[in-house]
């Protein structure tokens, strides 16, 4: 019911409009408010904090259903609730979660994540960022690039480093929320990017921003912890996403392949064609799998670190190559913007990209098989999904 519920919306108000927005790069103003008030944007979230008390493999359903009309949607999961909002679920105090979680599982605020900064990406432990207690609050400076929802979101979680002297870089950084309305904070949006038109990604800078201590999420020195713990949950509605996005590419494929006719047959007919399209086939039913089974293990509260790591690593470049393999069927009409799967081309590359890159990923499993990498047990886990805790009225 909670995909049909979304895909109905997904299919039914955005399609339609998608294209107009993605030429404009510009998100419809009606999205956000309208995935809050469907319950969306908290659908993995337990009833007490503002959610829907669905489980995570709802929220991978979703982000699927989302991302086969446009990735842009998917974009508000990822940061709105795996990168913010699922963070404060695993890491926040039960009064953070009160102030913070609860107004976004609603719908009522929307938060992104900074971690990302000018200098520095995959090296994400290295970023500059500076945060220093002053009294009972914190002073923070710094400036954060490439995020989605910057001059949407009411909230971000920012990393920025509290201890520079720390000789383990990893150690030296921690988390906070800071609300964007606070003096100090200039954002804007960044134009011109190959994909993801008709979403927001932005920079966020702050200038001597004030934080009380209460904003800061987890232990000074857990923020490069708090911001891996984050990613496990957006990869995975990176991975679902893209799933959602091979489908996309396999039924215009279908459709275009059962309708086009060359050399006196439906271009269908043809093996070359065939071939194309029976690699679109694997690659979603094996990505399904990959991110159904990450679901799974959060959903019994196991880590999946690896698990998701993988199922990101495979859907994304698989969603790049249907991409590819789909404009390609629709010959020269696919090069155009009069069907959509040049768009699902130029959508597909920032997911190989954003959420650790695809070769992060190889590194990652290679360390894992290698056993030069393995997860320790850390002290706020992500709980495991218990419909009775979930579903229980406030
Ligand atoms: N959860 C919790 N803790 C974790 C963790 C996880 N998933 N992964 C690692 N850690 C812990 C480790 O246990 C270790 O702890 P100890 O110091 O106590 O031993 C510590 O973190 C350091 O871990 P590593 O040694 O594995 O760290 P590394 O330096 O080797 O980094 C990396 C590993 C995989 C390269 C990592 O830096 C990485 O994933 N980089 C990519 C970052 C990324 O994905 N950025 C995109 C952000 S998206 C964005 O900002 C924009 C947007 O809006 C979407």
């Amino acid at each position: 019911m909670v995909q049909q519920m979304v895909r109905d919306f997904a299919q039914n108000e955005v399609a339609p409009i998608i294209k107009e927005y993605d030429r404009q790069q510009e998100m419809a103003s009606f999205i956000l408010p309208r995935m809050g008030e469907l319950g969306i944007l908290g659908i993995c979230l337990p009833v007490r904090y503002g959610g829907q008390g669905m489980d995570y493999i709802a929220l991978g359903l979703a982000s699927e259903e989302l991302e086969a009309v446009d990735t842009s949607l998917r974009v508000v999961m990822s940061v709105h609730v795996g990168l913010n909002s699922l963070g404060l679920f695993q890491w926040a105090t039960e009064e953070q979660k009160q102030r913070f979680l609860a107004p976004q599982a609603r719908g009522e605020k929307i938060a992104c994540f900074g971690l990302t900064e000018p200098g520095a990406g995959s090296d994400a432990a290295n970023l500059a960022s500076m945060a220093r207690l002053d009294g009972d609050e914190y002073v923070i400076n710094g400036e954060k690039m490439w995020i989605s929802l910057a001059t949407k979101a009411d909230h971000v979680l920012w990393v920025a480093k509290t201890n520079p002297a720390a000789s383990d870089p990893h150690q030296a950084l921690t988390a906070f929320i800071v609300e964007l309305d606070r003096p100090g904070v200039s954002r804007g949006d960044i134009h011109g990017k190959l994909g993801v038109r008709a979403g927001s990604t932005g920079w966020i800078s702050c200038q001597d921003v004030r934080v009380p201590a209460f904003n800061r999420i987890g232990e000074e020195g857990e923020g490069f912890k708090i911001a891996m713990a984050c990613l496990d949950n957006g990869r995975y509605t990176v991975a679902a996403g893209a799933t959602g996005l091979i489908r996309a590419c396999m039924e215009a494929s279908v459709r275009y392949a059962q309708d086009r006719r060359a050399f006196g047959r439906e271009i269908g007919k043809f093996q070359l064609i065939q071939q194309k399209i029976a690699s679109m086939v694997q690659y979603y039913d094996a990505a399904r799998l990959l991110y159904l089974r990450a679901g799974w293990l959060k959903n019994l509260g196991k880590r999946n670190t690896r698990e998701t790591s993988l199922a990101k690593w495979f859907a994304t470049d698989a969603s790049f190559s249907a991409a590819s393999e789909a404009l390609q069927i629709h010959g020269a009409y696919g090069y155009s913007d009069e069907y959509d799967v040049e768009r699902y081309l130029r959508n597909s590359k920032g997911a190989v990209i954003y959420e650790g890159t695809s070769e992060i990923h190889q590194l990652m499993q290679a360390g894992y098989a290698l056993g030069y990498r393995e997860d320790a047990s850390l002290r706020c886990e992500l709980p495991a999904y218990d419909a009775e805790y979930w579903q229980e009225p406030l």
